[in-house]
């Protein structure tokens, strides 16, 4: 049986994946070793098998041990730990999610129902890092990664609505607080049906303005939006903007680069990103076929007919988030041209988006 290192699991992606580790019993196929950067020597965790005790997360002999590392620790865990894995001569296979290796040669970006050759060549080939992609890429992907399978896309924009989970936990939290301080400052304006919609709404603004929390998001989310997600990049992009051609090129492995581009939007929700996409078709194909194509990309693609009261009903974050289902809806040709089409893709950011690429690719690895 393999040994699995695991960092990271007690955080918000980690324990998601150990969620759907346990719900796969993935855990009935490995030797899981579970690592900890503050509590070495403790009991570790049983998700239905035993596993003595915590092992620290920095020893670098301990890591060693592992034929598999899988870490949800975050970037600069990676950068701290994973070189000096390698130089001490470690030759397992790392998995993680985290930017900080996605674009290197020597890592594949995963995202098996898209990717599965890419990964099977790698493997084939010997190279042993395997890292989650972006997740709004991923999303993207899972979406309508059956037309760029078949080579029929010539560009994307793609314009994204991301929840907060994107973020973090606490980013969770500081918009739900949010949510609570405007609701509270006309709670009971909104008890008394006579009080007029105007007066609310200027206390609305004034407390969005000054009152909603702001630590973790840098501005108010509740009752608005923000659009700049992740750093600035010199040509004007935003770094989240810039992963959607570099990532989505990387997983499918295209030997021409797909211009993929488009704005993304920091939104309210809590963890389902979805994304307003405009597509550029190489020929001008029937919607028919082009559903046809979409719901051929994997079998976690829920299509939803472009029919208003199936749409505000099936493509929403209240019907998405939770699940791995990927919705895909609101396709229709639009006014620029017969090879121009619209999609709305939305996903669970911490399912596709983070734990369940790395676990299948532990999977993969042990089958
Ligand atoms: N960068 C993404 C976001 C999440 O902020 O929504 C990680 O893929």
């Amino acid at each position: 049986m393999k040994r699995v290192g695991l960092v990271g699991w007690r955080g918000m992606v980690g324990s998601v994946l150990m969620q759907r580790m346990q719900e796969e019993k993935d855990f009935d196929l490995i030797e899981p070793v579970f690592f900890t950067t503050s509590q070495a020597g403790a009991a570790a965790p049983n998700f239905g098998k035993a596993a003595g005790t915590l092992r620290d997360a920095t020893s670098i002999d301990e890591l060693k041990a592992m034929d598999v590392i899988i870490s949800c620790q975050g970037g600069d865990y990676t950068t701290e730990v994973f070189p000096k894995l390698r130089a001490a001569g470690w030759t397992g296979y790392w998995i993680d999610a985290a930017s900080t290796l996605r674009m290197e040669d020597d890592a594949v970006i995963i995202l098996d129902p898209v990717n599965d050759d890419v990964i099977q060549n790698a493997l084939t080939k010997g190279v042993k890092n395997y890292i989650g992609g972006n997740c709004t890429n991923s999303i993207l992907l899972m979406g309508v990664g059956g037309l760029f399978k078949q080579g029929l896309v010539e560009w994307v924009s793609s314009m994204t609505y991301q929840a907060a989970s994107g973020g973090g936990a606490n980013h969770m939290r500081e918009l739900l607080k949010g949510m609570g301080v405007v609701y509270g400052a006309v709670a009971d304006e909104l008890a008394t049906p006579s009080s007029a919609i105007l007066d609310i709404d200027r206390k609305v603004a004034q407390t969005i303005r000054s009152d909603v929390p702001t630590e973790y998001f840098g501005a108010p989310l509740a009752g608005g939006l923000i659009p700049w997600i992740d750093k600035q990049l010199d040509n004007g992009q935003s770094k989240e903007e810039w992963k959607g051609q570099a990532e989505v090129n990387k997983i499918l492995g295209t030997e021409q680069t797909i211009p993929v581009d488009g704005l993304c939007v920091r939104i309210g929700a809590m963890r389902c990103h979805s994304l307003a996409l405009t597509l550029k078709l190489k020929k001008d194909l029937p919607l028919a076929e082009i559903e046809a194509i979409i719901k051929s990309g994997n079998p976690w693609v829920k299509w939803v007919p472009n029919d208003r009261e199936i749409s505000v009903k099936e493509l929403t974050p209240a019907a998405i988030t939770g699940g791995l289902e990927v919705g895909v809806g609101r396709v229709r040709k639009l006014n620029m041209g017969p090879e121009y089409i619209s999609a709305f893709v939305i996903g669970d950011q911490l399912l596709w988006g983070a734990a369940e690429p790395l676990r299948r690719m532990l999977r993969i690895l042990l089958d």
